[in-house]
């Protein structure tokens, strides 16, 4: 099963095994995974579900909507940001480690 570990502000670490096709904030909320709101559903409209990618998971390019998205987080955008509801155990990593960010709202 594709592994997402999550790598909070205050040093928790929280590491979930998820079933393909579960997106990294979809496994955070399921999982109670502090920090990450997923405000709009996944609809990549939010921003609350942000993440900095950690290893060099092969991911696909972001989308411009990802990208317009990025550009609106409460925590300032780094080059490894991603929107976590964008990310898919399966189709677009098999093992992820994110930082979730100190901020969503
Ligand atoms: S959940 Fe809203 S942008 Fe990801």
């Amino acid at each position: 099963m594709p592994k997402i570990t999550y790598f909070h502000p205050d040093g928790a670490i929280d590491t979930v095994e998820v079933a393909e096709g579960t997106s990294v904030m979809r496994a955070a909320l399921a999982n109670s995974v502090s920090g990450i709101v997923g405000e709009c559903g996944g609809q990549a409209m939010c921003a609350t579900c942000h993440v900095k990618v950690r290893n060099d998971a092969d991911l696909p390019e972001v989308s411009e909507d990802e990208d317009e998205m990025l550009d609106c987080t409460v925590d300032e955008r780094q080059e490894n940001s991603r929107l976590g509801c964008q990310l898919i155990a399966g189709r677009d990593f098999d093992a992820i480690e994110v930082d979730v960010a100190e901020h969503q709202v």
